[in-house]
């Protein structure tokens, strides 16, 4: 039986390449930049299967070039970089890859709420400046983080994540999502609570919610004023979620005391957006689930899902079951 032909859209960590290659026909883009839409359109047309990431875009136009083509492969727990209505249509599988990434990505949240809170990136500027001439009573104060309030938006996997963290630093959780959790509520002693009452009562609100129209701009200028002037914004989510705009001015201003962001809009942020200018800001390239073994998981999961779906088996994560009825063989 002749081997299916996918495409993979970058090289990938661990051995999920080496395991695609032992089953199928594939052909990978080796340059260190996303591939151009206009080459993608050119390797997909003969292609059963494709294996993106979240800086491909597969829209519809990518789907015409492509009309062999049974299952995307996204991986990543997100995938608004899909046109998923557009893949049903076309019969098109997509997978995803959530779970895997959870606890890493709740980590290096942590980590951005840890590193604002008490200003650690100003701290080592001001080390290697030369700056540190003495101990001072009110050298670089920032603000305590366990005994606080924190606001979690979004309750899925790296949500209830941030949950188990946040008990551990003895914080009082607040929480919202399209569905109240009340196993988690009780196993972490947490509260559900409206957008509004959320922003307005923690000391440090994180975002892991996905991106949609509804949570686009979630964050706006509105929702900056109800937070606390001492409030640490964190969003590891998607960059959208938060009005940039907004988001200067309520640092600037001191609206709220600080930000941690690994995720902008766009992506990259270019090097001379006014946020880059704050010192009350840290920022990261997208890397919250950057770790060798989460990466390594992450690309295995695309892969294995990418040959089931393929082979005739349904995967488990798909994002529109609904397509598998034309995939099934
Ligand atoms: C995801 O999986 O959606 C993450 O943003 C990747 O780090």
């Amino acid at each position: 039986m002749a081997r299916p032909r996918v495409y993979v859209t970058r090289h990938l960590p661990g051995k999920a390449l080496e395991y695609l290659a032992d089953r199928c026909e594939m052909t990978v883009w080796d340059g260190e930049l996303p591939i151009p839409a206009d080459q993608l359109r050119v390797q997909v047309a003969n292609c059963e299967g494709l294996l993106a990431l979240l800086t491909d875009r597969i829209d519809d136009e990518l789907l015409t070039a492509g009309p062999a083509l049974r299952v995307l492969s996204n991986m990543a727990t997100g995938f608004d970089n899909v046109d998923v209505p557009a893949a049903t249509q076309r019969g098109v599988l997509v997978t995803r890859t959530p779970g895997v990434l959870s606890e890493t990505t709740a980590d290096f949240a942590f980590t951005l709420l840890l590193a604002a809170a008490r200003r650690l990136v100003e701290a080592d500027r001001y080390v290697r400046k030369g700056e540190w001439k003495t101990w001072g009573p009110e050298t670089l104060l920032g603000h305590d983080v366990y005994d606080t309030t924190i606001g979690i938006v979004g309750m899925g996997g790296i949500g209830r994540e941030m949950a188990k963290r946040a008990t551990g630093f003895g914080m009082r959780i607040l929480y919202n999502s399209r569905e109240r959790k009340p196993d988690l509520e009780q196993r972490y002693s947490m509260s559900f609570a409206t957008i509004d009452d959320l922003l307005a009562e923690s000391d440090f609100i994180t975002l892991h919610a996905p991106l949609t129209d509804q949570t686009r701009h979630l964050i706006d200028e509105r929702a900056l004023k109800l937070m606390k002037p001492t409030a640490v914004l964190v969003n590891t989510a998607r960059g959208p979620l938060v009005d940039q705009e907004a988001l200067y001015q309520a640092l600037n201003e001191g609206w709220i005391a600080a930000a941690g962001l690994d995720v902008t809009d766009p992506e990259p942020m270019p090097p001379d957006d006014p946020l880059l200018t704050l010192r009350n800001l840290i920022i990261a390239p997208h890397i919250a689930s950057a770790s060798v073994a989460t990466r390594s998981r992450m690309a295995m999961m695309a892969a294995e899902q990418l040959v089931e779906a393929l082979d005739g088996r349904k995967p488990k994560h798909a994002v529109n079951p609904e397509a598998w009825a034309g995939k099934a063989r």
